[in-house]
């Protein structure tokens, strides 16, 4: 039995110590993992969403989305009851699902790129991505099919997904609060304006700037 040197004891010992720092800091990422999925899970549970109601006023057909049940067209008429939108918008980020207030049926878009109305929002499928454009519209793409967007023909009919693109009008919407309805007025305070769109603001308030 051959006694270590002391330098070897030594680089011994640090190599442990390094391996028990290590062994904890894993089980703190992994606690912290846990924490977050966690707590996120319950923030689903408790309403942290915002609820607003509105409707969509489509660029094409100058009318509105209107959510029949199973069918969505934009032929909607300003005030009409299937043109009212019950839009839930997560905490954090511009994910919306988009409900009729009188028929509860969900906008979604799904493989084929088709626009139905489901009973149940919970697929990924039923929820959009708000794009605030540079020419004040607002684009909703899909979350799950990345690239296609919520479009109406001059008809008034849905657009399949995969044949849209953000810069058709057939895809541009404005958000509207109902006709004759002063109390909506509350929710066209949190319209979220994009950095951008401040920017571009800002550049034109001011010829100097750039
Ligand atoms: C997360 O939830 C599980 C079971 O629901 C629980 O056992 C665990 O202790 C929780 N972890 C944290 C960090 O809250
Ligand atoms: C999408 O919906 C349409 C209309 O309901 C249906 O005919 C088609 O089969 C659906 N496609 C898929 C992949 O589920
Ligand atoms: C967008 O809206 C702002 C004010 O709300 C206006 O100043 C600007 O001209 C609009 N832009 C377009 C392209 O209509």
């Amino acid at each position: 039995m051959s006694l270590l040197p002391p330098r070897s004891i030594c680089v011994c010992l640090h190599v442990l110590v390094l391996y028990f720092q290590l062994q904890e800091s894993q089980q703190t990422v992994a606690d912290f993992r846990r924490y977050i999925e966690n707590h996120t899970r319950n923030s689903e549970d408790l309403s942290r969403k915002q609820v607003r109601i509105y409707q969509l006023y489509s660029r094409t057909t100058g009318r509105h989305v209107q959510i029949l049940g199973k069918k969505i067209n934009a032929n909607g008429e300003d005030g009409g009851k299937y043109a009212l939108l019950v839009v839930e918008t997560e905490t954090f980020g511009s994910r919306i699902r988009i409900r009729g207030k009188e028929s509860n049926h969900y906008i979604c878009m799904n493989k084929s790129g088709k626009v139905i109305g489901k009973p149940s929002g919970k697929s990924e499928e039923c929820i959009f991505i708000e794009e605030f454009l540079e020419n004040n519209y607002t684009a909703l793409v899909s979350a799950k099919y990345k690239g296609w967007y919520l479009g109406f023909s001059r008809k008034g009919r849905p657009k399949k997904g995969s044949r849209t693109a953000q810069t058709q009008q057939e895809v541009h919407f404005m958000k509207r609060s109902p006709k004759g309805a002063a109390e909506w007025s509350e929710d066209f305070r949190f319209t979220p304006v994009t950095k951008r769109l401040r920017r571009a603001r800002r550049l034109k308030a001011s010829p100097h700037a750039g």
